[in-house]
């Protein structure tokens, strides 16, 4: 098995109680959007990528208390990846973050290719269904949910680092400005 496959089986394992928009499923479609902007560009180290969307969330600090990418980090020590090619992983983590990060790009390709994908995540129908599934479980009602868009969710379109993710990110931005205007109509908020 591949150390891709070995990290997909790896996060599946450390995602399996976690149910609240950043589990499993969330790593997996960063993972898919991520290939999908990679493959634009030679030059992107593909394993590289793969890891570090794979394990984006594996030390988030809403989910584990880890510190120094420790669950990545476990993983990766356990397979044949070199250490330089570890720390390089887990600057992409460090860098893709939204939290840590606010306003920053990361350095690498790529770095800015994960936290494209990242953030494409929070978009779209996807991203809707996220948010109000994110706000059920933290008792948030619809009114503040939305709030969440103007905060966050519409500023997303304006902060890719790459061609590719601005392209489907503008596509995902429309959609929930629909969203929104029909929801706006239908109850006023
Ligand atoms: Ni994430």
């Amino acid at each position: 098995m591949s150390v891709v496959d070995e990290a997909i089986k790896y996060i599946q394992e450390l995602f399996k109680d976690k149910a609240d928009g950043h589990g499993a499923d969330h790593t997996m479609r960063v993972y898919h959007n991520a290939l999908r902007i990679a493959k634009h560009y030679d030059e992107c180290d593909m394993e590289l990528v793969s890891l570090a969307a794979l394990l984006h969330d594996a030390d988030d600090h809403k989910l584990f208390k880890t510190e120094n990418n420790a669950n990545a980090r476990n993983f990766l020590n356990g397979q044949s990846v070199g250490k330089d090619r570890i720390e390089r992983i887990c600057e992409i983590i460090n860098a893709v973050s939204f939290s840590k990060n606010r306003g920053k790009r990361p350095d690498t390709l790529e770095g800015k290719i994960v936290q494209d994908a990242d953030r494409l995540d929070a978009m779209g129908a996807i991203g809707i269904a996220r948010t109000f599934a994110y706000g059920g479980k933290n008792g948030r009602d619809i009114d503040s949910s939305v709030e969440h868009f103007h905060e966050k969710l519409l500023l997303l379109k304006d902060m890719m680092n790459t061609d590719e993710a601005r392209e489907i990110a503008e596509d995902r931005h429309r959609f929930m400005e629909q969203f929104l205007r029909e929801l706006e109509k239908e109850t006023g908020i």
